[in-house]
């Protein structure tokens, strides 16, 4: 029993920020941001733009894109950090605008490693038997978590969604392997506290020690998709695309190189998006579908790396 990409889809808000707009803001640049992390512009989510209404919407395109009701979901799997409510999760509140009842709906919190964290375990449930089809959401909105006066993170973040409706299938194996891990150690270099009742505080935004965490994620990530390709036998030449968590280009240029890509066989967000947490992955392989750079039986590498530490990947044949 293997299993396969279905569908996907996305959802972006639709108000933009740009660099321009955070030299109002903070003492930065247009020229500081896009040469050290190449984003030029983020969406931000309006209040009713939640992560569950964003997961809904980014939920819908990908069971059309399948072609499934959604009485024919077997399980909803959303990673998130920035859900409105402890509980009912946001999968449970997914599920309940898309009329999915009676099948298992949590949330998965690995930061921005979430989506990969959810793929595998859609993947472990229908290869165990357990589901047939199962509805996999990335939704985050971490732009709201940053203080808007700190010039280290308000530039790096916007919010959205991704989702990808994984399928059981006896006869294609889409997923090739799956990784996932962690390192605690490092917990205190990328922190988000549950805010205080009444919103976020000056203890309790988003804190990032953003050097040695681009230092740390550029080592385990070039380690992550090396192990990754040798889990499947799969040679880096047999690769058609990297789809990554984007964080900073500089990071995935680096994870490009550590795989003997061209930037062309690289699918690039974050110049539009920014960092989406949990949302990059599912948003970015969404794009590279929807604009036919991605094509079915093309061979991908998804990755992420994030707060925990935490990390995973997904070998993919599309
Ligand atoms: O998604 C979760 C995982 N997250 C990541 O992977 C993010 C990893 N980290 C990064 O992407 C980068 O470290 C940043 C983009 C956050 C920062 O880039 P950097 O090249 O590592 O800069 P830095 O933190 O070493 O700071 C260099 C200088 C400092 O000034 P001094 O001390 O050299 O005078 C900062 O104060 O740049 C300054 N700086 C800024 N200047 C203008 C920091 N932020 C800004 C800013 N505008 N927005």
């Amino acid at each position: 029993m293997f299993t396969r990409i279905l569908g996907t889809g996305g959802y972006l808000p639709e108000q933009i920020r740009t660099n321009a707009d955070l030299e109002k803001m903070v003492d930065t640049s247009d020229e500081w941001i896009v040469e050290r992390t190449g984003i030029r512009e983020r969406r931000i989510a309006s209040a009713s733009e939640t992560a569950a209404f964003m997961g809904a919407e980014a939920a819908k395109q990908a069971l059309e894109d399948a072609g499934l009701e959604a009485s024919e979901v077997g399980a909803v799997i959303v990673a998130t950090t920035s859900g409105t409510n402890a509980f009912p999760s946001t999968a449970c509140e997914i599920a309940l605008k898309l009329g999915i009842t009676a099948v298992p709906a949590f949330d998965v919190a690995a930061a921005c490693a979430g989506f990969s964290y959810a793929y595998a375990m859609a993947h472990q449930m229908i290869l165990t038997g357990m589901c047939q089809n199962v509805l996999v959401v990335g939704s985050d909105l971490l732009s709201h978590a940053c203080d808007p006066h700190d010039r280290t993170t308000i530039i790096l973040f916007g919010d959205g969604a991704g989702a990808v409706v994984l399928g059981r299938s006896e006869t294609e194996q889409g997923t090739l392997a799956v990784r996932l891990s962690s390192d605690p150690s490092c917990a205190p270099l990328l922190k988000l506290p549950f805010p205080e009742r009444g919103g976020f505080n000056d203890e309790s935004w988003l804190y990032m020690k953003g050097n040695d965490v681009f230092r740390h994620a550029v080592v385990c990530l070039s380690k992550l998709v090396t192990e990754t390709l040798e889990m499947a036998h799969v040679a880096p030449e047999e690769l058609d695309f990297l789809v990554p968590h984007q964080a900073n280009l500089r990071i995935i240029a680096a994870t490009a190189k550590r795989l003997r890509l061209d930037m062309s066989q690289v699918i690039v967000t974050l110049d539009r998006q920014g960092n989406t947490s949990s949302a990059s992955v599912p948003l970015a392989l969404d794009e590279g579908i929807r604009t036919g750079r991605i094509k079915r039986g093309d061979v991908l590498l998804l990755e992420s790396f994030g707060g925990g530490f935490a990390w995973g990947s997904a070998l993919i044949r599309y």
